[in-house]
């Protein structure tokens, strides 16, 4: 299978006034397409930190990165704005909706950054929230959904620009078991629909167990690939 990102010993430091932070040491790893990879472990581990690098959301202190075989420090900064917009797409616990536009307007903004046509627009929102199953919620305000509708939201943003790879942190985390399941069951059945890759964050030892791999994380560095996992793949 393709590797899509690789990141090749990274570290992230965070500095701060008196003694520096080591969110991330070391880390190594190769991301191929349409695999599904759980990131665990304790919280502070740099779970979060990790993701936002290999999502180019935060940069990392040192090591390298590389896009389909690219060296990130090798790509401008408009190629690595196009990748994060085009390739990849974002779900995270806290939904960043516009509460107050519309829920066809809160998917559609990706397309609308890309400068695509009005038509072309309402066309592709309208068909990823029938996806979703929001297509009667298309016109009402964001914020009148429920939680697991506004995550079910996010994930139909994250996919209409088609993306390579989602980066879910936490996707189910402020949602109840019903919701949480809708929505897991929506992450795989598009990655299997689309052959994206899917990297989901979690806590929750039952979504993990879904994904093709689980990478744990201890103090910054990645300790061990699930061992029960890694004999079911
Ligand atoms: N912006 C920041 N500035 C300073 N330190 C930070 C920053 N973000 C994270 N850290 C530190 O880096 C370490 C890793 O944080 P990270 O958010 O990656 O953990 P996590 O595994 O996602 O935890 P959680 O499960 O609680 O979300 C922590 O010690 C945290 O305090
Ligand atoms: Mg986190």
């Amino acid at each position: 299978m393709k590797t899509l990102i690789e990141a090749k010993n990274i570290s992230k430091i965070y500095p701060s006034g008196g003694e520096d932070t080591v969110a991330l040491k070391d880390i190594n790893l190769e991301l191929k397409q349409g695999e599904s990879v759980a990131i665990i472990g304790k919280s502070g581990s740099g779970k979060s930190t990790l993701m936002h690098i290999l999502a180019t959301l935060d940069r990392p202190t040192d090591g390298e990165l590389l896009f389909a075989g690219r060296h990130a420090h090798n790509l401008s900064v408009a190629q690595i704005d196009h990748i994060r917009n085009k390739r990849f797409g974002f779900v995270f616990q806290q939904f960043f909706l516009n509460a107050r536009s519309t829920c066809l307007e809160n998917v559609i903004l990706p397309l609308t950054i890309m400068g695509i046509s009005a038509a072309e627009r309402t066309r592709r929102g309208l068909t990823m929230l029938e996806q979703v199953g929001l297509l009667d919620k298309a016109k009402q305000r964001a914020g009148e959904l429920s939680g697991g509708q506004k995550q079910r939201l996010c994930i139909a943003r994250a996919l209409i620009t088609k993306p390579l790879v989602i980066f879910a942190d936490e996707p189910t985390g402020n949602l109840d078991t019903e919701n949480g399941d809708i929505v897991t069951n929506l992450l795989f059945k598009l990655q299997k629909e689309h052959g994206i890759t899917l990297v989901i964050v979690t806590h929750d030892h039952d979504l993990a167990k879904l994904c093709d791999r689980s990478l744990v994380m201890r103090d910054g560095r990645i300790v061990a690939p699930d061992s029960e996992q890694q004999r079911r793949v």
